[in-house]
């Protein structure tokens, strides 16, 4: 089958500030929700949803991610040599094929909008998704696949957004919503982390995009913004009126992992849902709600 957008790109250069000292030497996009790292979670949704192509926007520090994504043949023929096949084919699955995955580096970190730019060449002329790991997002049919229906069906932009607290909207990007049909809202305007007295509305960008090629363009023109960044907020926002733009409603289970108590969250969550550790962790919440 072939899909119309089957390039992705995801931005991990970050530096992880937040989540330091863990973070010093370990890329946060590596740091585990149970058993598998964030970035793990990202490139399965992306895989999920007919992504062939898979590119990463690394920067110094960020080697790491590319050993996961690569080959380990020592260890995989140790797990051969002791017959642990079972462990051997969950590893091997976890990967693209050859040739499929890219990394481009931001040398500098200069925002969002900049990082996508730095991947210009390699996404070339298609529409491209853009998908940022700390939004962790567990659904039946990934979220990306509904965002690139609604491509296919407008051809312009697609964003997916969350309804968050007021108090929250100076965390992300935040849309004024016009015209709902079927699952797409049309984007009137967005403007990047607002105060809640300015923001729009409280429909937040989560980490979900599916692009336009014009869009590089325009990032190559926009000025830095909010932070002293340059902002992929920005550049979608210049991009209204030469081309649709829609925003898709989250209908499932999101998980901010940016910030330690979503990160948190995930974890427990995740480990509910696990068979081989349901029945522990359960027991641990159950006794920590009585305490409390
Ligand atoms: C970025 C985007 C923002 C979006 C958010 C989602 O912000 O700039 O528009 O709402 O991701 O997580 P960041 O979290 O990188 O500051």
């Amino acid at each position: 089958m072939t899909h119309s957008v089957r390039t992705a790109v995801f931005p991990v250069a970050g530096l992880g500030t937040r989540f330091l000292p863990a973070t010093k030497s370990i890329p946060k996009e590596l740091l585990p929700i149970v058993d598998r790292p964030l970035i793990q979670y990202a490139v399965d949704e992306a895989r999920a949803a007919g992504i062939e192509n898979f590119v990463f926007v690394t920067g110094r520090g960020k080697g790491a991610i590319e050993d996961h994504f690569d080959v380990s043949y020592e260890l995989e023929e140790t797990l051969k040599a002791r017959g642990k096949t079972q462990d051997l084919d969950r590893l091997r699955k976890l990967r693209p094929g050859p040739g499929e995955v890219a990394y481009v580096r931001q040398m500098e970190p200069l925002g969002l909008g900049h990082a996508v730019w730095c991947a210009r060449h390699v996404v070339g002329n298609e529409p491209f998704a853009v998908l940022l790991a700390d939004e962790l997002i567990l659904a039946e049919r990934p979220v990306l696949a509904s965002m690139i229906d609604v491509h296919e069906r407008t051809g312009g932009n697609v964003v997916l957004v969350d309804e968050v607290p007021a108090t929250e909207t100076q965390r992300y990007g935040i849309i004024e919503p016009g015209e709902a049909s079927g699952s797409a809202i049309e984007v009137v305007s967005m403007v990047e982390k607002p105060e809640p007295s300015a923001a729009p509305s409280n429909l937040a960008i989560v980490g979900r995009y599916v692009l336009t090629a014009p869009i590089m363009q325009i990032l190559e023109n926009t000025a830095a913004g909010t932070g002293g960044e340059i902002q992929l907020t920005d550049a979608l926002m210049a991009s209204l009126g030469s081309q649709p733009f829609h925003a898709v409603r989250l209908e499932a289970q999101r998980f901010d992992c940016g910030t330690k108590s979503g990160f948190v969250e995930a974890t427990i969550r995740l480990a509910l849902q696990r068979d081989d550790l349901r029945e522990n962790v359960q027991r641990l919440v159950n006794s920590l709600a009585d305490e409390s």
